[in-house]
């Protein structure tokens, strides 16, 4: 029979996000699931009623194949609405920016060097090492370097992963930090692959939402980011990635040609009912909905960041999620203690890498208004493990 890939043996057995939900699972009493980033707000009605109008028109229409790259409207929807500085021809529609994490790598191929902040979400780390990654390299984005990476002391790199608003830690990059950054990729030479699925959660107006307000950023950096979070589109599954035409290769031949290459090799573009719904979400009514999302998401972790007043709190402010340290215990022993004593469900810090130790991740999407109740009652939680 055929071997197992050897790149398996890189990775943990189970995806960390597998590991809860099978926690999860074996719970005896009702859990306050505040772990995985999953939305708990149902799809706006005028999104649902596209659905609903394009799967019939299935049934009376051929609807065959569309562009790999997406339809030309919401690709032109999505410039307009996040990439003034862009043209529609430099957006990518995709099932996701997950999928969009994996297939990008195809790119570059094997033996590379990828970097990724400490704490990451795994889903850099995980596919690198899958795909054959000569190294990743673990860059610390701890509590001592204001959750950003250390500029000054990069390794050599092929590809840095950066998430801002950032999955795990909530911290969102400054200006400072992207200019800092977009010059040491232009004088180290590496690529940036910026993840923005969390761009739409920032409320400070100082901050970049976009890789792209960087100067010179279109050179060096791929931005990928998503509908799921912001429009309620997890289970439709719709993302984008951006590779603008300013971005070329040593040799000096685009990068967005192998791009497409990719995508119609391996991809046959997303769900027509998907494409239909994501023109809705970013239409007037749709927009409304979506700032109803963000705030809703965001008053949660205001919420949950009360609860845990006391605690060494980063994050909920433009980021669903709450970066929590816990002095007295590590991680998977905090994560057991909220699960026994409260039936929280969390998120192990050390989960997301070494740096993560002694933290957990709460997220903001969940039901507040159980949760948040339930743990502010709870005030022996800040005496249980702040003494
Ligand atoms: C998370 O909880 O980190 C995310 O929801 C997972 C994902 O988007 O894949």
């Amino acid at each position: 029979m055929i071997e197992r890939h050897p790149n398996f043996e890189r990775l943990e057995p189970t995806y960390l996000f597998q590991k809860i939900h099978e926690k999860a699972q074996t719970a005896k009493k009702e859990l306050l699931d505040l772990s995985i980033g999953d939305i708990s707000l149902p799809l706006d009605p005028s999104i649902a009623e596209v659905l609903a109008e394009e799967a019939l028109r299935l049934s009376k229409e051929i609807v065959g194949y569309g562009p790999s790259r997406g339809y030309a409207k919401l690709r032109e929807a999505v410039q307009s609405h996040y990439y003034p500085m862009l043209s529609p021809d430099e957006i990518y529609i995709s099932d996701g920016a997950k999928c969009d994490v994996g297939r990008l790598q195809l790119l570059f191929g094997t033996g590379r060097k990828i970097g990724v902040q400490d704490p990451t979400y795994p889903v850099y780390s995980d596919t690198a090492l899958l795909l054959g990654a000569q190294e990743v390299i673990y860059l610390p984005c701890n509590r001592k370097s204001e959750y950003f990476v250390d500029i000054k002391n990069l390794p050599d790199l092929d590809i840095l992963f950066l998430c801002s608003p950032n999955n795990p830690t909530g911290a969102a990059a400054t200006r400072e930090q992207l200019t800092e950054l977009v010059k040491a990729a232009y004088e180290k030479e590496f690529l940036i692959i910026y993840d923005a699925a969390y761009a739409d959660f920032i409320q400070n107006p100082e901050l970049p939402k976009s890789i792209y307000e960087i100067e010179g950023a279109q050179n060096i950096a791929i931005e990928i980011s998503s509908f799921s979070k912001s429009f309620g589109f997890t289970g439709l599954r719709l993302g984008w990635s951006v590779v603008p035409k300013a971005l070329k290769y040593k040799n000096n031949a685009p990068l967005y040609k192998d791009w497409e290459r990719i995508i119609q090799t391996f991809f046959n573009g997303p769900s027509c009912l998907a494409q239909k719904g994501g023109i809705v979400a970013l239409s007037e009514v749709g927009l409304k909905a979506k700032k109803t999302a963000i705030e809703t998401y965001l008053s949660n972790a205001k919420r949950l960041k009360e609860s845990f007043r006391g605690f060494e709190v980063s994050g909920g402010d433009n980021s669903p999620y709450l970066w929590i340290y816990f002095p007295q215990m590590n991680s998977w022993e905090a994560f057991e203690f909220l699960l026994a004593e409260y039936g929280i469900l969390s998120i192990p810090g050390s989960g997301f890498g070494k740096e993560g130790e002694g933290f957990i991740r709460l997220s903001g999407f969940s039901k507040w208004c159980t949760s948040c109740a339930f743990i502010l009652e709870k005030k022996e939680i800040q005496e249980c493990l702040l003494l």
